[in-house]
């Protein structure tokens, strides 16, 4: 990010951290061990959109015990103000026919919920067997399409966060705890 030119720069824009390492773990290994267990014996492919859920993906890849495939997606949206054009643009899509697999979409952030209505929406007329959405945060007073994840292990207020896969301007994103970002300082 441009603006910031110092580490004390960088540092004190990480306003208070909302959650901890420790409780992100624990969140994580007890949806793996749910996910393992409803799935169990069914072809799994977990889809992570890229860049914000790598570092979930990474995690809950391995709270999963039983056995499953992995793939990442990056697309970008386009919208006018707050309606959706339902226009989103696939930059980097799936290798695999996605029929003969269980689609669980993992998803960082629900925030309007657009990209990733769209984005179910272009999965889901692919045919999988079945299509759930896991998502490790969600900001349900934010929400401007109908959009509900099958899981989500933590629901936030209207802050704008950073850490654990989130940015803010590519920044933060290897922070290991999800903190409040100093919006003074945007
Ligand atoms: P949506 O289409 O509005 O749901 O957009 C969700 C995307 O916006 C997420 O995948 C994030 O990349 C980004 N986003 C939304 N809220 C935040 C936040 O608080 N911090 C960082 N990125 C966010
Ligand atoms: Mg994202």
């Amino acid at each position: 990010m441009e603006n910031i030119k110092t580490t004390e720069e960088y540092t004190g824009r990480i306003k208070r951290i909302l959650i901890t390492e420790e409780e992100l773990q624990t969140a994580i290994q007890k949806a793996g061990q749910q996910i393992s267990a409803g799935y169990d014996g069914r072809p799994i492919l977990l889809v992570s959109i890229l860049k914000g859920a790598f570092v979930f993906m990474a995690d809950l890849c391995r709270a999963i015990t039983v056995p499953c495939e992995i793939a990442f997606m990056c697309a970008k949206s386009y919208y006018n103000n707050t309606v959706s054009c339902g226009q989103v643009q696939i930059t980097m899509d799936l290798e695999q026919d996605i029929s003969n697999y269980h689609v669980i979409i993992v998803e960082d952030i629900i925030d309007t919920g657009r990209t990733l209505h769209d984005v179910a929406g272009i999965l889901r007329s692919r045919n999988p067997l079945s299509l759930q959405i896991v998502t490790l945060l969600d900001k349900p007073s934010r929400r401007k399409v109908d959009l509900t994840a099958d899981l989500s292990l933590f629901t936030i207020p209207d802050l704008f966060v950073i850490g654990y896969g989130l940015d803010c301007g590519e920044y933060y994103r290897n922070l290991p705890y999800i903190a409040e970002y100093d919006e003074t300082a945007r």
